[in-house]
């Protein structure tokens, strides 16, 4: 497992919480080995970024942002919901594991029982379906996934969501107000309104453009607060 002992966002030794979990262990920072004097210097790693997939089509291709986000040296943890787990098979859960050096997580630990993964510096939920904005909005917690992000608007940690729904689900007059209401609380919502959804039963044919990237692109960069 990798970890580091600094990130932008939390001094050496700070992380702590009972839901996303931490082993306590304090590796070295790759960024302060001075190496030789003709290398150049290194990019320092951004820290832990826990990547939570929700029920939705696209997170049958969750790799594509971990592939992103480890480009930009994030150290990447995926977390699905129990909903996701359906759309994701052995093959694609193992695939997602070897690629982040980390279990893939879908419940809550067993009370008393040791945490597996690093502390988060940020999270990234995508795909997010109108279930899980809705309820996350409402503060609820019933999926380790919404037990996380509903944790992190406390700790102020950097959030990012990316929703892929369909128009006539974003219709809903809910989900309108808490988009809003996460946004106050400083969650970076990428959602242009309903109009800028697919119709309902054609979200198979929107994977391809459905844009990883700029739910990597919305973190605050490094050392910057994040909004709200
Ligand atoms: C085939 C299929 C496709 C779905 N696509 C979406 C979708 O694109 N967006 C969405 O918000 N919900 C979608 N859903 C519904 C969610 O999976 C459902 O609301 C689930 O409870 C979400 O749980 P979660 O938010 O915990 O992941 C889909 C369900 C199925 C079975």
């Amino acid at each position: 497992m990798v970890s580091f002992a600094t990130s932008p966002w939390h001094p050496a030794g700070s992380r702590d919480g009972p839901l996303g979990g931490e082993d306590g262990s304090v590796t070295r920072n790759p960024a302060d080995d001075p190496g030789t004097t003709s290398d150049p210097p290194l990019d320092p790693p951004r820290g832990v970024l826990y990547l939570i997939g929700c029920g939705a089509p696209p997170v049958r291709q969750l790799d594509v942002l971990v592939r992103l986000a480890q480009a930009d040296r994030w150290d990447v943890c995926v977390i699905l919901t129990p909903a996701a787990t359906t759309f994701v098979d052995a093959d694609g859960l193992a695939a997602l594991e070897a690629l982040t050096g980390h279990p893939v997580r879908t419940r809550y630990k067993i009370p008393g029982t040791a945490d597996v993964l690093p502390g988060a510096d940020a999270m990234i939920v995508a795909p997010a379906t109108c279930n899980t904005i809705n309820k996350w909005a409402e503060g609820i917690s019933d999926t380790l996934a919404l037990g996380l992000v509903t944790e992190a608007i406390g700790k102020r940690l950097p959030l990012v969501a990316l929703p892929f729904t369909n128009r006539a689900q974003a219709a809903h007059p809910a989900f309108g107000r808490h988009v809003e209401e996460l946004r106050r609380w400083g969650v970076t919502v990428l959602y242009d309104g309903p109009d800028s959804l697919h119709e309902p039963g054609t979200g198979s044919d929107h994977l391809s453009t459905y844009p990883w990237h700029r739910a990597l692109q919305a973190l605050p960069a490094p050392g910057v607060a994040p909004p709200g």
